[in-house]
Order: structure tokens, then sequence, then C-alpha cells
């Protein structure tokens, strides 16, 4: 069923064929002039227009410029006595669907409003579905939208997490390492006192069961020293309270240094001239990610040398740690696998740097740290701000000229701190 507007100023030939449409099953819309036809237009929601062309006012091909104009969906049936080039020409410009010449074929007029009525019904569902098709679009663009910030905030919360985490462990490094050093540390050195005490007290003592006595006292001796050092390097690896002491420098030449000394690995080393004074954080971030670095090439790479450099460039420091091991490929590494590596990255996050990780089966590795240094930054001269500073016990034939590299010798492995 279609909506058709009949327009024609001949009331018989309105009715005759009103009659024909309504009895099709047709809902038909009858104007007698071009102004009534243009209303009817505005007004009712046509599908199709049987418009005559010779009015006795006006012509039904203003009409139809009216529909081309304002409602191009309406498909246009033109009726005319004596079709004539003209109005062929305009017809065609006008995009106008067909054409029933007088006097009407009933079948011929029934078939033409049906074809036209397809046709736009076609129009309407070709419509319908672009319409549905903008729409689903425009809806997964929306979901693909507030899906990709709920993943940015997402990620900018596990930053937050994974700072506050790293926070919130140098903490109980601290704690650690400070009931260590006050509990262990103490009672230790009381134990060494009471067993020298005893040695004193034992030395008139005759042979026998006293002399056993003491042997036994005096062998215990070492391993209480032992302890004590123990306790000592767990601590330093716990909080490298010498960054606050010595500063990163000073800090980064030791661990390097007692790498060496622990595990045999050939390190070299090239610091700046000057001091660096960074936040505590950084400077703690940065001396992580060394820790991490080293302690990945004594454990994974199974290299004989490491080079540590760290230069000052256009307002950023770079730390690069670099061995001849076995090297790996780290986009096969899966992230589960791979939490040092992780932990190292999300350090240099939280310095606003980037760790980027270079390496190939058979080629060493490479770590790259950048961190920018703007308004960072303090530099001083070497070793300015470590007054009083006995240093710790480094290994035979340290050398740490300021600028040159240092190398030390030595041998023993164990982890140096790392995450
Ligand atoms: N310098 C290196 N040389 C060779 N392989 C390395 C090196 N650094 C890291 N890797 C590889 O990357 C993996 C991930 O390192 P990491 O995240 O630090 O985890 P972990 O040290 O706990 O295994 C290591 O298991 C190792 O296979
Ligand atoms: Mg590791």
């Amino acid at each position: 069923m279609a909506v058709i507007l009949l327009l024609d100023d001949e009331k018989s030939i309105r009715t005759i064929l009103g009659a024909l449409l309504k009895d099709a099953g047709h809902e038909v819309i009858e104007a007698a002039d071009t102004d009534e036809a243009i209303r009817c237009v505005e007004r009712y929601p046509l599908d199709v227009a049987l418009l005559d062309i010779l009015l006795g006012t006006g012509n039904g091909l203003d009409v139809a410029r009216h529909i081309h104009d304002w409602r191009p969906d309406v498909r246009v049936i033109l009726m005319t006595g004596e079709p004539n080039f003209a109005s062929a020409r305009q017809s065609i410009s006008l995009r106008i669907f067909d054409y029933l010449v007088k006097p009407f074929e009933p079948q011929a007029v029934l078939e033409t409003i049906s074809r036209a009525a397809a046709a736009k019904a076609r129009d309407m569902e070709r419509i319908l579905l672009i319409k549905e098709r903008e729409r689903t679009q425009e809806d997964l663009e929306r979901r693909v939208r507030v899906r990709t910030a709920e993943l940015n905030q997402a990620a900018v919360n596990l930053h937050a997490l994974a700072a506050h985490l790293q926070v919130v462990r140098e903490e109980e490094r601290k704690a650690l390492a400070r009931e260590l050093h006050d509990e262990f540390g103490q009672k230790l050195t009381a134990l060494q006192i009471d067993l020298s005490w005893l040695d004193r007290k034992l030395q008139p003592v005759q042979p026998g069961l006293g002399a056993e006595m003491r042997d036994k006292i005096v062998a215990m001796m070492p391993l209480v020293e032992q302890l004590t050092e123990m306790t000592q390097a767990i601590c330093a690896s716990l909080r490298p309270g010498m960054l606050d002491d010595l500063g990163l420098l000073a800090a980064i030449e030791w661990q390097v240094e007692d790498c060496e000394r622990r595990t045999g690995l050939k390190c070299a080393l090239s610091i700046p001239a000057e001091d660096l004074v960074l936040e505590r954080d950084d400077a703690l971030a940065l001396f992580r990610i060394l820790q991490e670095a080293l302690t990945n090439v004594v454990r994974h790479a199974q290299a004989t040398q490491v080079m540590i450099k760290l230069v000052i460039t256009d307002g950023e420091l770079e730390m690069d740690v670099q061995d001849n091991g076995r090297g790996f490929t780290p986009e096969a590494c899966p992230v589960s696998e791979a939490l040092g590596l992780l932990s190292m990255r999300e350090r240099a996050i939280g310095f606003q740097g980037t760790v980027n990780i270079q390496s190939k089966p058979g080629h060493g590795t490479a770590v790259q740290v950048r961190m920018p240094l703007v308004q960072r930054v303090v530099t001083s001269v070497h070793g300015e701000n470590s007054p009083g500073f006995e240093g710790p016990t480094t290994a035979s034939g340290t050398s740490s000229s300021p600028s040159g590299p240092v190398s030390i010798t030595g041998s023993d492995s164990s982890p140096l701190g790392g995450e």
C-alpha cells in the first residue's frame, strides 16, 4: 500500500483514477491545482506523486520541481496527453520516475504505481540500513572511546600502584635494615665482647677442660665476626645508606666494585666528572635499576665483562649497562617472567624517564636508562658532599677516577640487592 498524491484539474479523472487506486489498496490524496499539491507534499508522508502536466492554471512540472528539491524520496509519475520533447527533457533533470499517457490503461497505471512504490520502499530500506550502520558505527566508536579511556585510567592506576608499592617496599627495607643493624648488629657486638671476656678469663686456666673451652671460644670468634659482616652486607643491600651519605655516583662506584669483588665479573665504570645531586627518590630509583641490571648480568648473561657508563647530555642523564654475555630476546620474554625488567621500567616512569633494552642471543645485552634532568639536578664537585666517610671495604685494586672508568678485581658471587 502506498500513499499517493493525485494532481489533476479535471475532477472526472481524479474520480476515476482515485477509485482505481483506492480499490488496489492505496491511500489517495487529491489536489486540483499546484498550490494545493505543494501543500500536500509538505503535509503528507507521500510515496508516489501522480501529476498532470498541463493544468488550467499552472504546470505539474512545478510540483515535480518542488518534490525534487524538498522530498527527493517521493517517486514522481507524470500524466500527459501529448508528451513533447521539452517536457521530456525537463523530466530527466527532475528525475521523473515514469510517464503515463492519456487515455490511461488501468492495468498499466497500477503496474507503474506499484513499481514506483517498490522503488521508494527499497530506498527507505537502504536509508534505514545506512542509518542502522551509522548507529552501530557510532556505538562502536563510543564503546572504543570509553574502553580506551578505561584502559588509560587503568594504566595510570597501575603505574601509581607500582610506584606506591616501590615506596612501601623501600620503607620496609629501610625498617628491616634498621632493625637488623640495631637489634642484630648490637647483639652480635655484645656477643663478641662477651667472647673476648671469656677468652681473657680463661687464659690463665690450666690445660684440660679450660683449654678446650678456650679453643672453642677462639673458634667461635671469627664466626661471630662473619655474622656481623654478613649483617652489615645485608643492611647495605637492603638500604643503600651510602646514597644519602655520599651521593649517587659514589654509591654506584661502590656497587660496581662490590659486584666485581663478589662475582669476578670485569666491570668498567665511567661516570661524569662532576657529582650529581638528585632528589633522593630519583637517585634511589636509578640506583635500584643499576642493581637490577647488574644482578641480571650476574644471573643470566654468562658475561665476562660489563660496562657501566653515566653521561649527562642535553639536559638528560643517560646510564648504560652493557654486557658481553649470551644475550636474549626481550620481546619474547613474557611479562610474568620479566618482573625485574618491568620494575626497571616502572622505576623509570616514576622519574619520567625510560628504560630501553637492546639484546639479541649471542650479542650481549645493553640496558639504556634515560632520566630527564630539567629542574631535577644540582651538580657539585665530585665527592664534595662526603665528609668523614670511612667507606665500605672495597676490593683490591680499586680505582675510581672521577671521569675515567674504574676497574676492580675480585671473586665471589651473590645477588647485588637488585629486584
Ligand atoms: N643481561 C642479560 N643477559 C641475558 N639474559 C637476560 C639479561 N637480563 C635479562 N635477561 C633475561 O630476561 C629475563 C627477565 O629478566 P628479569 O625480568 O630481571 O627476571 P629474573 O631476573 O627474575 O629472571 C631473564 O630471566 C633472562 O632470561
Ligand atoms: Mg632480574
